[in-house]
């Protein structure tokens, strides 16, 4: 599915409704709320929003649990940090638990700080489906998603839920949970907002099929669903029936 939003704002909006409303029902049926959040620079606003008195007395904070889809491999309080972005935005502005709050030990050497993860994400599933409850993603200009950079060996990965992953170009390493944990979610949400997306939102949606798959095609949810929330500019390139 995709929704067209007119504009940043009203994306960050949709998304953070999208939030509450998974969250309540997921609290409803099973006692907790199980969220992956997504990096870079869209989803702030959203999280912003969350912080605030029109969203957050809605959010039933003390049984919410965030974990996070990807994270630079550098200290929590880099400004490169997904982590610290998160807080920044919402996370220490909200009354949830920090026993609640995963996020990814870049402590460790990369190999091992993927491992952890993954032991801390089979322990928080123990006996049940690895199934989040909803899982946010964004989009690169080159199609990845998450840390899932095209080239990657991870995008081979079947088994492992959180990777490791060497990005040449920046020369620095990156964790991801990979692409068949994240499919397992209950329901994915990516957030695509400007000009510079069009062309490559247009190649992950309704690009041409006989081209080299995008590393964002790897996303398929397999019981859940996946749905676009993207704005006018970053839509202006789709060919969308009225
Ligand atoms: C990250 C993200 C990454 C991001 C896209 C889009 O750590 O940067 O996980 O996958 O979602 O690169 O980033 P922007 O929202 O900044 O365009």
């Amino acid at each position: 599915m995709i929704r067209v939003l007119p504009n940043p704002e009203s994306l960050a909006r949709a998304a953070a409704e999208i939030f509450v409303t998974r969250a309540r029902h997921a609290v409803e049926a099973s006692g907790r709320f199980a969220v992956v959040l997504s990096g870079g620079k869209t989803p702030r606003r959203a999280y912003e929003l969350l912080s605030r008195p029109l969203f957050t007395g809605r959010v039933p904070w003390d049984d919410v649990h965030v974990f996070w889809g990807d994270e630079r491999y550098v200290p929590p309080d880099d400004p490169q940090s997904n982590a610290r972005m998160a807080r920044e935005a919402l996370l220490d502005h909200v009354s949830i638990p920090q026993v609640q709050v995963h996020p990814i030990d870049c402590s460790l050497p990369p190999r091992d700080a993927a491992a952890r993860y993954e032991a801390l994400l089979r322990e928080f599933f123990a006996g049940q489906e690895p199934a989040m409850d909803l899982v946010f993603l964004g989009l690169g200009e080159n199609g990845h998603t998450a840390s899932l950079f095209p080239g990657s060996p991870v995008l081979e990965e079947k088994d492992r839920w959180v990777a490791e992953v060497y990005v040449a170009e920046s020369n620095k390493y990156r964790l991801t949970m990979t692409a068949p944990f994240i499919n397992q979610a209950a329901m994915i949400i990516f957030l695509v907002s400007g000009t510079s997306k069009a062309a490559i939102l247009r190649d992950a949606i309704q690009g041409d099929k006989r081209a080299p798959p995008l590393p964002v095609h790897l996303i398929r949810p397999v019981r859940g669903e996946a749905v676009w929330l993207v704005d006018s500019k970053a839509a202006a390139f789709l060919s969308l029936t009225p």
